[in-house]
């Protein structure tokens, strides 16, 4: 069937369709046609993501998103069978505008509205370039807002096995960013500095702690890094920027990999799923490419660089697997605290 997705939980306005086809066991995803608006201008002067505007710009841009998707995947509107939309996690404002915005659609256009659940569609991302997943799977989760590793037994059973206890790291990636006035989201900019600080094999003196390295769970904690970075900088005003973001960048992917190879050990995972914007980060990519090799039994599933970050295509993923799992019916509120499971 040919269903519309909506993504609206934080600063992209963005809307896919995607025909989706199969069973549980057997999903099938092809792409029609898809249509973003990124709000990164309006935000960059506040260095974070303001809620009341995000909000006045999602409805701003929803009908010409819309529009521009429609004529993308080359369908007349009457041919969408189902819409889905992302109701959390997020922020509230922003998800209403998505969700009022496809409840008048649904109506105008006579199919039902799935409620999606946003960290799910980072997991499903990675469907839309490899068969199927196998179970069971582990997914770590690393974006703005999260952090989290996730057993999933089935696509219905799923849990959190550990989390962060502060910043998400893709926050920690923006603050440090901030911290070396880089403009924001600051995950790629600080990304571009490290490669070049690798390519010129240029280092801090000092390392920066490891948090939570040893702490014997698989949870997560960057604030604290998040500081050192502040104090490094402060006794060290004539730092090298490059060097520094290549050691911060150095100590998030050594805790990631390290908490996700903690956890393989513990869960015997089939399938590594990694998802949300910070696996953008090419090092991040490598690293966990890399975990293959050490675990030859496990395949590692990273979505495609343009469905890493933000978008509608895996809103429509985690909406059908929902409708089939039917994990969500009559929930088409916005829950920002959403939680997987
Ligand atoms: O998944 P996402 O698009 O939005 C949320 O659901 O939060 O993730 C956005 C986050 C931002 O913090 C951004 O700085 C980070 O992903 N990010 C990166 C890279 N590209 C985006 N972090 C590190 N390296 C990158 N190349
Ligand atoms: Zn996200």
């Amino acid at each position: 069937m040919i269903i519309l997705g909506i993504e609206t939980s934080c600063d992209e306005t963005a809307i896919s369709v995607v025909e989706s086809k199969g069973n549980l066991e057997n999903l099938q995803f092809k792409i029609l046609g898809s249509a973003l608006h990124s709000q990164v201008k309006v935000h960059e002067q506040y260095g974070g993501v303001f809620p009341t505007l995000a909000k006045r710009e999602h409805i701003k841009n929803l009908p010409i998103v819309y529009k521009q998707a429609i004529v993308n995947a080359k369908i007349k509107e009457e041919e969408i069978e189902a819409i889905t939309v992302t109701v959390g996690p997020g922020l509230e404002p922003a998800l209403w505008t998505g969700i009022t915005f496809a409840k008048e659609l649904g109506d105008k256009l006579k199919v039902k509205v799935i409620p999606a659940n946003h960290m799910l569609g980072h997991i499903a991302s990675v469907l839309f370039d490899t068969e199927k997943i196998t179970f069971p799977a582990l997914a770590l989760l690393i974006s703005g807002g999260h952090t989290e590793l996730v057993l999933l037994k089935n696509w219905a059973e799923k849990k959190i096995i550990g989390e962060t206890q502060d910043d998400a790291v893709g926050e920690a990636f923006d603050k440090v960013a901030r911290m070396l006035s880089l403009p924001y989201p600051g995950g790629p900019q600080i990304s571009k500095l490290a490669e070049e600080a690798r390519e010129k094999e240029i280092f801090v003196e000092k390392k920066l702690p490891r948090p939570m390295l040893h702490s014997g769970d698989l949870n997560f904690s960057f604030s604290g890094l998040k500081t050192a970075v502040l104090y490094y900088l402060r006794d060290n005003p004539k730092a090298d920027k490059f060097a520094v973001a290549r050691e911060f960048e150095d100590s998030v992917i050594e805790v990631l990999v390290s908490k996700t190879i903690s956890a393989i050990e513990k869960y015997s995972p089939k399938n590594l799923i990694i998802g949300g914007g910070v696996i953008a980060n090419k090092a991040l990519r490598e690293n966990f490419s890399d975990l293959e090799k050490r675990f030859p039994e496990i395949k590692v599933l990273i979505p495609d660089k343009s469905l890493t970050t933000d978008n509608a295509t895996m809103i429509v993923a985690a909406g059908y697997i929902e409708s089939l799992t039917k994990s969500n019916v009559n929930k088409l509120t916005a829950d920002g605290g959403l939680k997987i499971g």
